[in-house]
């Protein structure tokens, strides 16, 4: 296995820039995720990384070497896709076993690979089976297989789950992990399915636009978005974001609604919100970080219940709040309906802010 290195990486289409100075370190053995919203030019890195298109400007390092002008199959890659492109004709065997053919194995090594990849997928018993009599996620376990005998420095895996049903993929998830977890294989994941990415990775990518976000384990991302983008794409439902005003209350710092509430900050909070470009701050919180309450209780909002949505374990409610919806998580045996009047209560510990202008996390000193 190897490590991967990308700097300062551009991939331009004309004026359009689909890929911008993207730099990161994938260490030996880790589990990447590159995450983001449609467009934002995951496939178009992990295309870069493979040298199935040619880099506009920047380094790919892989293992100890600078792979730019490379041909793919001189990189020591083996890619996945969402489309497994089997052959339909061939068994299984035949499909893992040709890609070692073309590269002139000989054949005692080639069964003997072949033969490890199906222990390692538990599909023994699949070898002599054609992709059309296995399930979705039997072909997708012969694609990772196909990628596995090759022994590459590093797997790339481009959506490789989104062809499966919702069952199907949460399943496959904790097989492609722990396929990590045995290979200690160096492994770039591209999704744009924030939980995929959440579940699985040792650290994620989050791109936006073609910029690299944020770039930490997924913890460190949930607990710590740098942005507001990265604060509403990763978490389910999505972290609230309120616009709120910042002004100074008989010396104290305080944060106000657009219906004319408003809460004093706590010191931390309130040298945070100091340190804004702009009157304009926007407080994120996620769903399980607000309290719902029935009644009036100090320092509690109030708010109008607009959808209330049980799911069995946990029910979820949302309210506008200064022109934002708000999503709130109560348990199941907590009577809300909607159009009732609820009060709100935010966790200054754990509450986001956000600069209004520059949609920066806002810090304190
Ligand atoms: N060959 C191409 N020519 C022009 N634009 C492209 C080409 N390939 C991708 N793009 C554009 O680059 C952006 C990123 O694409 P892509 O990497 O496929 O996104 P993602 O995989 O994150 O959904 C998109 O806006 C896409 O339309
Ligand atoms: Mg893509």
């Amino acid at each position: 296995m190897a490590h991967v290195v990308l700097k300062d990486l551009v991939k331009t289409y004309g004026s359009f820039k689909a890929v911008n100075d993207v730099s990161l370190t994938v260490n030996d053995g880790e589990f990447v995720a590159l995450v983001g919203p449609s467009g934002c030019g995951k496939t178009t890195t992990l295309n870069l990384v493979a040298g199935l298109i040619p880099i506009t400007s920047g380094d790919i390092v892989i293992g100890d070497r600078v792979v730019n002008d490379l041909d793919p199959k001189d990189r020591d890659i083996a890619m996945v896709f969402q489309n497994y492109a089997l052959y339909p004709q061939k068994s299984v065997y035949k499909n893992l076993a040709f890609p070692l053919q073309m590269r002139k194995l000989p054949r005692d090594e080639i069964d003997k690979k072949v033969k490890e990849a199906a222990r390692v997928l538990d599909m023994t018993h699949l070898l002599e089976r054609k992709p059309r009599e296995l399930s979705g996620g039997q072909q997708q376990r012969v694609a990772l297989g196909r990628a596995l005998v090759r022994d590459p420095a590093v797997f790339l895996m481009d959506e490789p789950l989104s062809n499966l049903d919702a069952k199907l993929r949460v399943q496959m998830r904790s097989e492609i992990k722990r396929f990590h977890q045995d290979l200690k294989a160096t492994i770039i994941y591209v999704t744009h399915d924030q939980l995929e990415a959440v579940t699985m990775a040792d650290k994620m990518a989050v791109m936006n636009g073609g910029y690299l976000q944020q770039y930490d384990s997924p913890a460190q991302v949930f607990a710590h978005p740098v942005n507001m983008f990265v604060a509403s794409f990763i978490g389910s439902p999505a972290m609230s974001l309120i616009p709120l005003q910042a002004s100074t209350a008989n010396g104290n710092s305080v944060l106000t609604g657009a219906e004319g509430w408003s809460f004093e900050l706590s010191p931390r909070n309130a040298q945070k919100v100091a340190n804004a470009t702009t009157k304009k701050v926007v407080l994120g919180a996620r769903h399980s970080t607000i309290k719902l309450h029935n009644s009036a209780v100090p320092g509690a909002i109030p708010a109008k219940a607009y959808t209330v949505e049980p799911t069995g374990d946990v029910t979820f409610v949302q309210a506008f709040l200064s022109g934002a919806i708000v999503n709130v998580s109560v348990p199941p045996n907590i009577a809300v309906a909607p159009d009732e009047q609820i009060w709100l209560e935010f966790d200054q510990e754990r509450m986001h802010l956000f600069d209004g202008e520059t949609e920066m996390a806002l810090k304190a000193n």
